[in-house]
């Protein structure tokens, strides 16, 4: 299965807003190319594939009579900009193969499966994330839909444009008996695997995150003539906040606080800077650990903005509480990673995943493949095919053995 996978990975990596990189956003064209791409896959793999009111592409593979309630594994088919060709795709793609492997072997079990390919995981278009999989459970708010994009149009206009019907959006939402439980294979995004010399890992839990839009208001002015002192500088004063966040979350294990974008107005070298909005993502294994750091950081953004005559607008985009996997699930993805022949061993996630979103409506675990030096979110993203190879053979062991927790 590796080599297949592979090679299906390196097609879609083509499929891009931007040539030479891998940028694939929520409800762009390179996703509408990209979905009919694996959703012939998933035909051909004997699922009948269909694209919700969200955008997802679900697969299906009933079981051994018609209607039975589903194993969904997936993980999701939109990418950062400038990304890296796994972080989603490999678990998507992973999945389609351990079905073709079924049909092959015409395998139909007590249970159907679905494959999930979520549409907006990310949320690098709009800024608030999992939109594709809330849809999927039922969660989405309808304001959601409001969020505007770096060009004013909102989702409900994206939906529009991609031939979908933002009225319909509760469609997409699925019935929590209709499914048994929610699995994911994905890249591990951090060093942890490689450390321990294992292809693959068992996750205990996705730590939750909120992330914020902060906006800076201060006074622009001549770069030569406003003195130095009584400068109401946004880009200063917006220093100083991202200082802050590093100083408050690096105080603390397993707390992290970004800043990963910023925008200074109006953008001129010999012009202080009057406007400056910039991204704030904070998260931790613990809601309370992570609620105390937003606390605090919002806190000292207040008197930050005071003491340089400032006002610093902070509003919440996104935020996902910590989500632990089942301890049932973990057990059978302990036994598929033992049938390899591979010590089990358990670890936590911090980059955020769908299962945040579908642990609404169904327990979930994870299958993390190692990843070269844990890095993510970046072209340098590697991993080997026959790392490839042991994530397939898991996953299809575990989807084989599955025992759901509930009779069906
Ligand atoms: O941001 C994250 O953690 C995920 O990769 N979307
Ligand atoms: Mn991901
Ligand atoms: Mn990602």
């Amino acid at each position: 299965m590796g080599p297949e996978i592979w090679s299906r990975i390196e097609e879609l990596a083509a499929i891009t807003a931007e040539p030479g990189k891998v940028t694939r956003l929520f409800l762009t064209p390179e996703q509408k190319r990209a979905t009919e791409v694996v959703r012939a896959w998933m035909t051909q793999a004997g699922m009948a594939a269909r694209v919700d009111a969200l955008g997802n592409l679900i697969g299906r593979y009933e079981g051994n009579r018609p209607g039975l309630p589903a194993l969904v594994v997936g993980s999701h088919l939109d990418t950062v900009r400038d990304a890296g060709k796994y972080d989603g795709i490999l678990g998507v793609v992973t999945a389609i193969a351990c079905v073709e492997q079924l049909d092959r072997e015409s395998i139909r079990l007590p249970f159907a499966i679905e494959v999930a390919g979520f549409s907006d995981e990310e949320g690098t278009r709009f800024g608030s994330t999992l939109l594709g999989s809330r849809a999927f459970a039922g969660t989405l708010e309808p304001s959601q839909l409001e969020s505007r994009d770096a060009k004013g149009i909102t989702v409900a206009d994206a939906l529009r444009q991609f031939g979908l019907d933002p009225a319909a959006i509760q469609t997409a939402a699925r019935n929590p008996r209709d499914i048994l439980a929610y699995v994911e294979l994905h890249i591990e995004q951090g060093p942890v695997l490689e450390r321990l010399g294992l292809p693959v890992g068992c996750v205990t839990s996705i730590n939750g995150a909120t992330r914020f839009k902060t906006e800076v208001a201060g006074k622009a002015g001549h770069a030569g003539t406003v003195p130095m002192a009584g400068r109401q500088d946004a880009l200063a004063a917006a220093a100083e906040c991202i200082l802050l966040v590093e100083s408050r979350c690096g105080g603390e294990e397993a707390l992290v606080g970004t800043v990963g974008m910023i925008e200074a107005l109006p953008g001129a070298v010999n012009v202080i800077s009057g406007e400056v909005r910039f991204s704030l993502d904070i998260r931790a294994p613990e809601d309370a650990q992570r609620r105390r750091a937003v606390d605090d950081v919002t806190r000292e953004f207040e008197r930050i903005a005071q003491r340089r005559g400032v006002s610093i607008q902070v509003a919440k985009s996104h935020e996902a509480g910590a989500a632990p996997c089942s301890p049932w699930i973990m057990a059978q993805i302990d036994r598929a990673i033992q049938a390899e022949g591979i010590a089990p061993c358990h670890l936590a996630s911090g980059a955020g995943h769908d299962g945040m979103a579908v642990a609404a409506i169904t327990d979930i675990g994870m299958i993390f493949v190692r990843c070269a030096g844990g890095v993510s979110h970046s072209p340098a993203e590697a991993i080997s095919v026959d790392d490839v190879e042991t994530g397939a053979r898991v996953l299809l062991s575990f989807i084989k053995n599955f025992q759901p927790e509930r009779a069906v």
